[in-house]
């Protein structure tokens, strides 16, 4: 299994509040932009550099400035929403598609509605975001869309994830690095990552 498991205090102690029971939409959502901030400095640790030549008040330096692709952000809605702004914070002049996306209830089968992305995506570093990975249904046809659309570049990044999902990806997709904030035991009968912390989309906005 090719999978980044994000490793750092803050994302375990934040996560674990998120999967308990009573933690209200609020607090869900406020976690889950704070983690997704956290997860992006470390999902941007590769990105290139190139030195240059900067004068400070005191005398000239050579400093860092980023080079290469510029970066967009993807969420899978309606659950990858809550992960963009903690993004762009991070990096704020990313651009921003989206893609609709739902599991069928009955047989977990995902079914596209929606997808726009940035005109210039296939420049891009395209960076996928929804914070469960169970069947990886979702995750693939998201990433499917994108490549059909000329983006070479593609990462995913995820909260969640069960083995089933992550090794659905690296077969689907194994030029896409996934990054997670945990990787969980298994799926349910009804497809629902265990432990996990149930239906992210109704958790996120209070629909259940
Ligand atoms: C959830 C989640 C993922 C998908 C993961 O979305 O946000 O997109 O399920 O499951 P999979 O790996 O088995 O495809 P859901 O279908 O509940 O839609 P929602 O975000 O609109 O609630
Ligand atoms: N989608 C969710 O929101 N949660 C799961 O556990 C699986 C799919």
């Amino acid at each position: 299994m090719n999978i980044n498991v994000v490793k750092h205090p803050l994302i375990a102690h934040k996560l674990t509040i998120m999967r308990q029971e009573q933690t209200v939409p609020k607090d869900f959502r406020q976690l889950l932009k704070e983690i997704s901030l956290l997860m992006a400095y470390e999902v941007t640790r590769d990105l290139p550099v190139e030195s240059i030549e900067i004068e400070t008040p005191i005398c000239k330096t050579t400093g860092i400035k980023l080079s290469g692709r510029s970066i967009g952000v993807v969420p899978i809605l309606r659950a990858g929403l809550g992960m963009v702004d903690g993004v762009l914070e991070l990096v704020p002049q990313a651009k921003v598609g989206h893609i609709g996306c739902y599991r069928d209830p009955d047989t977990h089968q995902p079914v596209e509605y929606y997808c726009k992305l940035p005109v210039d995506a296939p420049e891009r570093t395209i960076i996928v975001v929804d914070p469960m990975l169970a069947t990886g249904g979702s995750a693939n046809m998201a990433i499917d869309f994108i490549k059909q659309r000329g983006v070479k570049d593609i990462k995913f990044m995820c909260l969640v994830a069960a083995p089933e999902g992550v090794k659905a990806v690296n077969e689907a997709h194994p030029d896409v690095p996934i990054y997670t904030a945990a990787l969980d035991d298994y799926l349910n009968e009804h497809c629902y990552i265990v432990p996990g912390l149930g239906d992210a989309g109704d958790r996120l906005f209070g629909t259940k």
